[in-house]
């Protein structure tokens, strides 16, 4: 079954650990930290510090997806505050082999996010150096974007690629009840969820629907 990590991102930063505790109780299995820097992306939002400060309200997976440049220098530090997975960007890392080795040194899982324009080649050499591969299905930056399609045959083409080695295809963005099921058949083994959960009234309702709803 799919794995679902609800991106904190649209969650209400007044009251993060309740909200952290709906989604935990709702079902979800990871939860997902959006961390941009200004630069890689044009938005600003969280550091290692809401990573600390949430360790010890909840047993879910943290899952910190890093936006921002140079990710190298943080790596310890989100390591440190108690990421399970740290997931860069590749279009961040001139040197991309090192910087998931150093991540796997620091006792967390590896993950490197491809741009919806960059090609599933630029990882070809990295296969065996990686825990999770996210594909972006919206340019990243924001929640509440609209899914983009090229993505499906991307992971397709990513499940493919990777062939019996036990990496997670992550999906991030525009991820909702009529996307959802569409990533799920491709082969995308964890979905993150902004709007679809964080957004909706039940809470519950909306992580099952993620796992199970249909293709239309
Ligand atoms: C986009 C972020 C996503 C985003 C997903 O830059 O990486 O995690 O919050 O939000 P929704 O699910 O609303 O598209
Ligand atoms: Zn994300």
């Amino acid at each position: 079954m799919v794995k679902i990590a609800p991106s904190l991102l649209s969650a209400d930063f007044s009251r993060l650990a309740d909200d952290v505790k709906k989604v935990e109780e709702g079902g979800a299995h990871w939860l997902h930290f959006d961390v941009m820097d200004g630069h890689f992306v044009p938005n600003l939002t969280m550091g290692p510090q809401v990573v600390k400060s949430l360790r010890n309200k909840t047993d879910l997976y943290f899952d910190v997806h890093l936006m921002i440049e140079n990710p190298e220098n943080y790596l310890e530090a989100f390591a440190k505050a108690g990421a399970d997975s740290i997931t860069v960007s590749a279009e961040a890392c001139t040197h991309l082999h090192r910087i998931l080795q150093m991540t796997r040194g620091l006792g967390v899982k590896a993950g490197v996010a491809l741009n919806p324009a960059t090609p599933l080649s630029v990882i070809e050499y990295v296969l065996d150096d990686v825990d999770l591969v996210l594909i972006m299905s919206v340019n990243p930056g924001f929640g509440g974007q609209k899914f983009i399609p090229a993505a499906v045959p991307k992971i397709r083409a990513l499940r493919e690629m990777l062939g019996e080695r036990p990496v997670d295809i992550q999906v991030d963005g525009g991820i909702n009840a009529e996307t959802a099921p569409v990533v799920r058949d491709a082969g995308a083994s964890v979905l993150v969820a902004g709007t679809a959960v964080f957004g909706e009234p039940d809470v519950i309702q909306a992580i099952k629907m993620l796992q199970t709803e249909k293709k239309l």
